[in-house]
């Protein structure tokens, strides 16, 4: 593990909710194994994009890297230099670090929440990141945090770099409530490897942490922080999961 100070209060943070996510992440290993959420097609995309798009060494943050499971498949023949994953659980970067020993290139893992970087942490890395990952993690933040933290994504890109945002997504003008039952109805059809108290965990999470926004106000959002343009590379045919690059 790196020993740069990443987050505000990390020491007081650290303990408290390891059980919680020890058992979120034995549902979420099912959960990618079942493609329940499409990373198999997603990811496919991501490696096309990275191995055709990046053609020199790049640098890349990923927020919110959980086991890094698809990402170390996403980035095997990239001209990838430096991976720095940051994740609140420390059983998912320990799998984490074992997934990505087959990727050849320099390694942090970071235990702490990058809704919290230090003053300190965007100082010392501002514009040295060629890619910027978050992928099925940014969901969880309100609009106001979102807002803080591509801000300071557009701070710690290069000059050219690019913010690739896979997430789930609101239809445009659906509510929350609305978009939460159409997701839970679809869990409920197809998640057909989850028992019913793990169905219930989900249901729970998803109720009461999940806040997608609309494609729109993410778009909004690039261009508020200045990127330059951002692109759909992927979207489910239920209009619930998009891949956006964000380009400065
Ligand atoms: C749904 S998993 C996604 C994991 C992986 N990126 C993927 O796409 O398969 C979300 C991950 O983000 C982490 N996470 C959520 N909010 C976070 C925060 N504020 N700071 C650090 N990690 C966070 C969780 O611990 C979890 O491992």
């Amino acid at each position: 593990m790196s020993d740069i100070i990443y987050f505000k209060h990390e020491e007081e943070e650290k303990s408290t909710n390891q059980e919680l996510f020890n058992q979120q992440l034995n549902i979420y290993q099912k959960v990618l194994h079942g493609n329940y959420m499409g990373h198999c097609e997603i990811y496919d995309i991501l490696h096309n994009f990275l191995v055709n798009y990046l053609q020199k060494p790049f640098k890349m943050l990923d927020l919110g890297c959980g086991d890094a499971c698809f990402i170390a498949q996403a980035l095997a023949n990239t001209n990838i230099a430096s991976y720095t994953g940051i994740d609140l659980s420390e059983i998912a970067l320990e799998i984490a670090q074992s997934n990505m020993a087959i990727i050849p290139c320099e390694k942090h893992f970071q235990q702490g929440d990058f809704s919290e970087l230090t003053d300190e942490f965007l100082q010392q890395k501002e514009g040295s990141f060629n890619v910027i990952m978050a992928s099925f993690a940014l969901h969880h933040l309100l609009l106001p945090k979102k807002d803080v933290i591509f801000r300071e994504i557009a701070k710690l890109l290069s000059a050219d770099g690019i913010f690739v945002l896979i997430d789930v997504i609101r239809k445009e003008s659906e509510e929350r409530e609305t978009y939460i039952e159409r997701y839970l109805d679809d869990v409920k059809k197809r998640w057909s490897m989850l028992s019913p108290q793990e169905y219930l965990i989900v249901k729970n999470h998803i109720s009461s942490s999940d806040f997608p926004e609309t494609p729109q106000t993410l778009y909004e959002l690039g261009i508020k922080h200045n990127f330059n343009r951002s692109e759909c590379l992927y979207r489910d045919s239920l209009e619930t999961t998009q891949l956006l690059c964000f380009y400065r």
